[in-house]
């Protein structure tokens, strides 16, 4: 019997047009361009500012994009998977909206929530429908409207974050390309670090709630960045032992963007050399579940059939882990 792996076929994305920039956050809070740029990398990010639109209208254009370059007929996607940490609403799935918008009208949805990890979460879901023979074409889809729980009085957080979406699609293949191995982990220690005090079952929204600014993301950053950096550096190199492979036979890393000293970190204990390093937090910021498939976006040039390719990431939770997948296609 010929072994089924699950690869990425296709690749799609939208951002924003809203450029919000170092130098007009200069005016907003008490930073400025030289500590976020050092302290992150981050330069500018995209905001979705147009009233009444949500998380699913960016992730209908990235799932418009991917179907309009794969020339898919979306009648024949099985299954969306919505990672997304801002749903459109509380209650009715995003990702079920968003099928009917494009057209899949054959395919079940539901939403996946990890935080920053919940797109590398559903790389190992997605996976695995389609490695037990169950499904054919399984769209993921990593969108976040970060704009929409971020408090911009708030420097510690409000330079960090952007609003984007991206996704993929995992077909089957048979000359063992695709998802080779993962490693993914949780620890609830990091429900304190990271998180929206109110509007969940714990703390429903009140009058109280909203006027003491508790429907924001609050982070404790140095914490975060602590566990972010032994996390995602522990699982990318265990993959990379356990896998047998040396810094020369990864291609590239496809880290998290969430602060460049964090993507550097996990780099050097891979030992890998900069230029196989993929970046674009500077454009971006953290766009939390769509950060990993931005990166594939945007350097979808460079890869190439047969590519290894190690995937990390860290969240709130936390969540975290590495994923080794072996690149599928040369782009036409
Ligand atoms: O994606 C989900 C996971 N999230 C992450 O991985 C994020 C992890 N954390 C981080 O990336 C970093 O901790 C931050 C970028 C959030 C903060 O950088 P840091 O180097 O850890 O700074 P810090 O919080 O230790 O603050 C250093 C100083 C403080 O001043 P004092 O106490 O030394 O006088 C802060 O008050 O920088 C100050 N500061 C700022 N200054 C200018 C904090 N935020 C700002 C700011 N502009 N925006």
């Amino acid at each position: 019997m010929t072994t089924i792996t699950a690869a990425i076929t296709a690749v799609g994305a939208y951002v924003p047009e809203f450029v919000l920039s170092n130098q007009v956050l200069e005016t907003m809070v008490d930073t400025n361009d030289e500590w976020i740029t050092t302290r992150t990398g981050i330069k500018e990010r995209r905001l979705l500012k147009e009233k009444g639109k949500g998380t699913s209208f960016m992730a209908i254009k990235a799932a418009q994009d991917l179907i309009a370059k794969a020339n898919i007929n979306p009648e024949e996607i099985d299954l969306v998977i919505m990672a997304t940490t801002t749903p459109d609403m509380p209650v009715a799935s995003t990702g079920v909206y968003v099928a009917s918008q494009i057209g899949a009208i054959n395919a079940f949805s539901y939403d996946l929530q990890a935080a920053c990890s919940s797109f590398l979460y559903g790389m190992s879901s997605a996976a695995a429908y389609i490695q037990s023979g169950r499904y054919k074409k399984v769209l993921l889809i990593g969108a976040d409207k970060m704009s929409s729980i971020i408090d911009y009085t708030d420097r510690a957080t409000c330079i960090i974050f952007g609003d984007g979406a991206g996704a993929v699609l995992f077909e089957p293949n048979y000359e063992g390309l695709g998802l080779q191995d993962e490693i993914l982990k949780s620890d609830g220690i990091g429900r304190e670090y990271l998180k929206i005090d109110a509007g969940g079952s714990i703390l429903p929204p009140s009058i109280e709630t909203v006027e003491n600014r508790q429907h924001f993301v609050f982070q404790d950053g140095k914490t975060v960045f602590k566990y972010a950096v032994s996390g995602m550096a522990d699982v990318s190199a265990k993959i990379m032992e356990r896998n047998n492979l040396t810094k020369d036979d990864v291609n590239w890393l496809i880290a998290h963007q969430a602060n460049k000293r964090i993507i550097d970190a996990t780099a050097n204990r891979m030992e890998l050399d900069e230029e196989k390093v993929l970046v674009n937090i500077h454009r971006y910021g953290n766009t939390t579940s769509a950060t990993l498939p931005l990166l594939l976006h945007d350097f979808e040039d460079k890869l190439k059939k047969g590519d290894n390719l190690i995937f990390a990431a860290f969240g709130g939770g936390f969540t975290w882990g590495s994923i080794y997948l072996k690149w599928a296609y040369n782009k036409q």
